[in-house]
């Protein structure tokens, strides 16, 4: 059988008895640094243009990062191309660090300074793989030929960083394949890099542990972090930073628990491009902070630019469902959901601290609209489409025709499938319930009131027809005419009255049920006055029943 589970071998959790971090909350943004141009661009079908990563450079200064990985200058002409093109052209904000990544190797460490020369400060990232895997099947060397590649890497770094005194320097060291690699052995390399550039004499330093392959639970990422972090020399001097990958659809988690353990910095990439299935999404991550009333140091308010840019340069769309960032993540299409969001924004106070159902964050904090929220599918109910005329035509409709209405509306979407707009819904209540038949269309009303009641006269259609009749109120007086006229047994069940809102011609909307000849039939009508909106809904109601005023007039007489 080819779908052979048994052929995988379980990863081996942490034998762990001091662990921390699952009590840890998040209070601050960690150090982020953004590997876009770097680890994101390695990953790309098409790698950027040098146009592109400037472009991507300038959105990720804009957003607010103060660490980016720029390249990989000594393995790709157009890499070192672009980080001279950086310095020369003096593009790099004062309080920006660039950093640019190299493999332990000599003759790729001497051409990386050549790339960095005249940098005001710069992030020098050296790596070799440590894993088991790799160490037996890639490079076939023991423990101790893997950690000498490090420690030389790191004294040649050092060595030749001395050359260029006016760059202020931040060494980095990543031993790759961190997360096949036993804790260990991993913390002994890590203390001989450490002990070439000495953080505790003053050299910053960061030490970078990726998760190059995602190979477990992200509990399990954070231990390996924590048991890093207890057990490495220097810790205090040196600046702990993670880099995930989503091998298993858990980067940002891996990402969270690890600063739960410890972790002081993270790196990442906009939207979460990367090798495979990608690095950890820094949009994520950093909204994430945010919707918990954490500062997230980046500014994300203008997601719009964030994701244009990121799609134009990775040539990467983002999924409609994307956290945060995709086009769909503030639309409600189902009713029960449409319903709370709209009562929770109407219910919410300016000032008050954010507590939406269905919303975890305020969609205008990333330049969204509410408008964009409540989208009409199959799905929706009577809220939504309620909703929806309310908010762009200023109709508001009783709760009995919004029943009634949503079933049109449904109706419809299941016939044409997909979704419908605002525009449509409105003609469909234009069409079922505000048409009105010129033959039933009032001209004038009059009424008078005398103690036993309302006495009404109403004038409609073309020619004219006058019909007099008296009630308790003007309804019931219309009511009775139209009775006495048609021979038809007519009574009202419900009927609502709405002033209405600036920005419509009309001042007013009535809806009425009634039930003619034991048939249930709903209008509504917009008129200048309510009283107008109501009688002519009352006969616009009747009219779908009668039909012609004058030949039912002629049969009755
Ligand atoms: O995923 C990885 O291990 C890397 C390293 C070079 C840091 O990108
Ligand atoms: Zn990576």
């Amino acid at each position: 059988m080819a779908f052979d589970h048994s052929k995988y071998i379980p990863f081996q959790p942490v034998r762990k008895t001091d662990r921390r971090w699952p009590d840890k909350v998040i209070e601050k943004a960690p150090d982020w640094c953004a590997v876009d141009l770097r680890d994101g661009n390695q990953a790309l079908v098409k790698p950027m243009t040098v146009a592109q990563k400037q472009r991507l450079f300038d959105l990720l200064v804009k957003v607010g990062f103060k660490q980016i990985e720029i390249g990989f200058p000594a393995a790709s002409q157009p890499d070192f191309d672009f980080c001279r093109k950086l310095i020369e052209e003096n593009r790099i904000p004062d309080d920006v660090r660039i950093q640019v990544l190299t493999q332990a190797r000599p003759e790729l460490i001497e051409r990386t300074y050549q790339a960095l020369e005249g940098a005001k400060r710069a992030i020098v990232h050296v790596y070799n793989s440590t894993s088991t895997v790799q160490r037996e099947q890639v490079f076939g060397m023991d423990r101790e030929g893997i950690k000498q590649i490090a420690v030389n890497g790191a004294r040649l770094v050092q060595e030749i960083a001395a050359r260029y005194p006016d760059t202020d320097w931040t060494f980095q060291y990543s031993p790759e394949s961190f997360t096949g690699t036993e804790l260990d052995y991993a913390a002994e390399v890590i203390d001989a890099v450490t002990e070439v550039w000495r953080p505790d004499q003053g050299q910053k330093v960061i030490i970078n542990l990726p998760a190059t392959v995602e190979m477990a639970t992200p509990n399990v990422f954070a231990d390996q972090i924590e048991w890093i972090c207890d057990n490495i020399q220097r810790r205090e001097h040196v600046s702990i930073s993670v880099h995930t990958h989503n091998d298993r659809g858990c980067g940002v988690a891996a990402g969270e628990l690890a600063v739960m353990a410890g972790a002081d910095r993270v790196e990442g990439t906009l939207m979460g491009n990367g090798e495979r299935t990608g690095n950890m999404d820094l949009v994520t991550m950093a909204m994430n902070l945010y919707s918990q009333g954490i500062d997230p140091k980046v500014d994300m308010s203008n997601m719009a630019e964030i994701t244009d840019v990121v799609e134009a340069c990775t040539e990467i769309s983002t999924h409609p469902r994307h956290p945060y960032a995709g086009e769909l993540v503030f639309t409600a299409f189902s009713g029960s959901h449409q319903d709370a969001i709209r009562k929770c924004l109407a219910y919410r106070k300016e000032g008050d601290k954010w507590n939406v159902a269905y919303l975890p964050i305020d969609p205008k904090d990333l330049g969204r609209r509410y408008e964009e929220v409540v989208r009409i599918n199959s799905q929706s109910g009577k809220g939504g489409v309620a909703h929806v005329l309310e908010r762009d035509y200023k109709i508001s409709l009783p709760r009995w025709l919004q029943i009634e209405f949503s079933q049109c509306v449904q109706k419809e979407a299941e016939t044409h499938g997909g979704e419908i707009d605002s525009h449509t819904i409105h003609r469909l209540f234009e069409d079922r319930y505000l048409a009105v038949d010129n033959a039933w269309r009032l001209t004038t009303y009059d009424l008078h009131r005398d103690e036993e009641g309302v006495n009404a006269t109403v004038k409609f259609g073309q020619p004219a027809i006058e019909l007099k009749g008296h009630g308790l109120g003007a309804v019931e007086a219309v009511v009775a005419a139209l009775q006495d006229t048609y021979g038809i047994t007519l009574a009202v069940e419900a009927y609502d009255e709405f002033a209405l809102g600036e920005g419509t011609n009309a001042n007013a909307l009535a809806c009425i049920r009634i039930v003619v000849d034991g048939e249930i039939r709903s209008s509504a009508a917009l008129a200048e006055d309510t009283t107008s909106a109501t009688l002519q809904a009352l006969l616009s109601a009747v009219g779908n029943h009668v039909g012609a005023p004058e030949s039912v007039a002629a049969a009755t007489a």
